[in-house]
């Protein structure tokens, strides 16, 4: 007789999990689209029109990483260590390009938006570590070719990556954390929706105040990530999750 394995657990994060790193959030006061168009800078077309506009905001991005203030805060700490401790699967799956979950040490991860420290050649379709600026005149690395570079980033009106991974995980999990979303992007704020018409894991909202989705949620904690994620993966740790 074996001991059934303890559930699985899927996490999604947003940008409100890299705040207090320093990041921007996307649709908070003072936002990054409050600050630029998203048309101009995360679209398809918006590249085709100017890339050497679109290749600034993410160099610019990129080189936010650089910086030695930017690192993982207690919140991307307390999920690499619930990977580490916790005796069933963790799914860490970020719609941030940053590179904070994986400085923290978590190693399960779908980074589903893509990444800021990677460049994607359209010529020759390899994805490349990169952490210099990139431009229309820079070379892809693999096949030479120039103007072909973009950065390995999932733009609106694109499918994100791993959908089926993503699924499959969310389909045999039981309990799902979103952490500092806002919930307005699909596909990823569709998928406490699709746990709740299967209805077999337990799902918690983490936010600074409560989503619009916050009604579609088992549970919600609100505060500031570093303060409320910590605490939570103490409870789960612990066992202390009621209804789960
Ligand atoms: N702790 C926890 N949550 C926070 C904190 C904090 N310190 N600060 C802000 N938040 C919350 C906000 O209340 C908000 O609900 O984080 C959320 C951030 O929402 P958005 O800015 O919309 O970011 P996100 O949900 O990640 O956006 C999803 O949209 O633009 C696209 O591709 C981009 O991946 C991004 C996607």
């Amino acid at each position: 007789m074996t001991a059934a394995a303890p559930p699985s657990i899927v996490i999604l994060t947003g940008a409100g999990i890299s705040r207090e790193s320093g990041l921007d959030t996307f649709r908070c006061a003072g936002g990054i689209w409050s600050q630029v168009r998203l048309e101009d800078v995360a679209t398809p077309d918006g590249f085709r029109r100017d890339p050497a506009r679109v290749h600034a905001f993410y160099n610019a991005r990129r080189a936010q990483l650089a910086d030695p203030a930017v690192q993982p805060n207690p919140a991307h700490q307390a999920l690499a260590r619930l990977e580490q401790e916790y005796p069933g699967e963790v799914l860490l799956v970020t719609q941030n390009i940053d590179d904070l979950h994986q400085r923290a040490g978590s190693q399960a991860i779908i980074p589903m938006h893509g990444e800021l420290r990677k460049i994607r050649c359209d010529a020759c379709a390899t994805v490349l570590p990169w952490d210099q600026d990139c431009s229309p005149q820079s070379l892809c690395p693999a096949c030479g070719n120039g103007g072909s570079l973009r950065p390995h980033v999932v733009w609106f009106g694109e499918m994100p990556l791993e959908m089926d991974r993503i699924y499959a995980a969310l389909d045999d999990c039981g309990l799902f954390l979103s952490i500092g979303t806002s919930g307005t992007v699909y596909p990823a704020a569709g998928f406490v929706s699709h746990l709740s018409d299967i209805g077999l894991a337990h799902t918690v909202e983490l936010n600074l105040t409560p989503s619009d989705g916050a009604g579609l949620f088992d549970d919600g904690l609100y505060g500031p990530a570093g303060e409320q994620v910590p605490a939570l993966v103490d409870r789960i740790l612990r066992g202390d999750i009621p209804g789960w």
